[in-house]
């Protein structure tokens, strides 16, 4: 059988939202990839940031076992985090995605951009890509997480017992998900909020 090729994480076109952008990680961005990861409410979800650019450069801009791509979030033109999409399986249920997500500058956080910059990937996902299903798996403990991505329309399907491995120990997760015909009215919400 043929192997499948993985993409580069960072072949991508930028994503354009009304008050967020996602462009693909660029070499220049590694630095700041680095201290945001070293943010103790990043490195609380995320574990250990990489040790070097090198292994910055390695962890995000090289292609992993499953397709992904990663972008830099711009809020008014500065980076302030890093979103991905995933396909869990290369070559096959390309109909879901994953995503996943941290604001690094802990100024930007707390203020509604997580659930803009959540809302902006939903929207590309459903209406550019024609996707059937979004699934987010945050750790049972992130309730900052969950109440974004609760915000932006993902409902609960259950947990994942011993879903990650953080900081030396097991961590359950919760498995939310949206499809395809509830985003309808998550985007209707999101309209909603914009024009108060
Ligand atoms: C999680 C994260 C992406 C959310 O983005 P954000 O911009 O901070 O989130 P928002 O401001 O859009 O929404 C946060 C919501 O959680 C609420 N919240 C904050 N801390 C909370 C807590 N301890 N418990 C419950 N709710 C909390 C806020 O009040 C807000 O809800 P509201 O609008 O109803 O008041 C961001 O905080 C982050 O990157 N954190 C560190 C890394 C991380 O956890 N990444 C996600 C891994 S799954």
């Amino acid at each position: 059988m043929a192997a499948i090729e993985i993409p580069s994480p960072v072949d991508h076109d930028p994503i354009e939202g009304p008050r967020v952008r996602f462009r693909p990680i660029e070499e220049r961005d590694l630095p700041d990839l680095l201290r945001w990861l070293a943010d103790p409410e990043v490195r609380r979800y995320y574990g250990e940031p990489p040790a070097s650019v090198a292994a910055a450069r390695a962890d995000y801009m090289e292609p992993d076992v499953s397709p992904c791509w990663r972008f830099v979030i711009e809020l008014h033109g500065r980076g302030v985090g890093e979103i991905q999409y995933y396909h869990q399986y290369a070559g096959y249920q390309e109909w879901t995605a994953g995503i996943d997500l941290f604001i690094g500058e802990p100024d930007a956080r707390d203020r509604g951009v997580g659930t803009e910059v959540v809302r902006t990937m939903l929207a590309y996902l459903f209406e550019m890509k024609r996707l059937h299903r979004v699934i987010i798996d945050p750790e049972v403990a992130n309730r900052r997480a969950i109440r974004c991505y609760e915000k932006a329309g993902f409902r609960f399907d259950g947990v994942l017992r011993h879903h990650a491995f953080e900081h030396g120990e097991y961590v359950d997760t919760y498995f939310m998900s949206m499809l395809e015909d509830e985003w309808p009215e998550a985007r209707r919400r999101w309209e909603a909020e914009r024009t108060r």
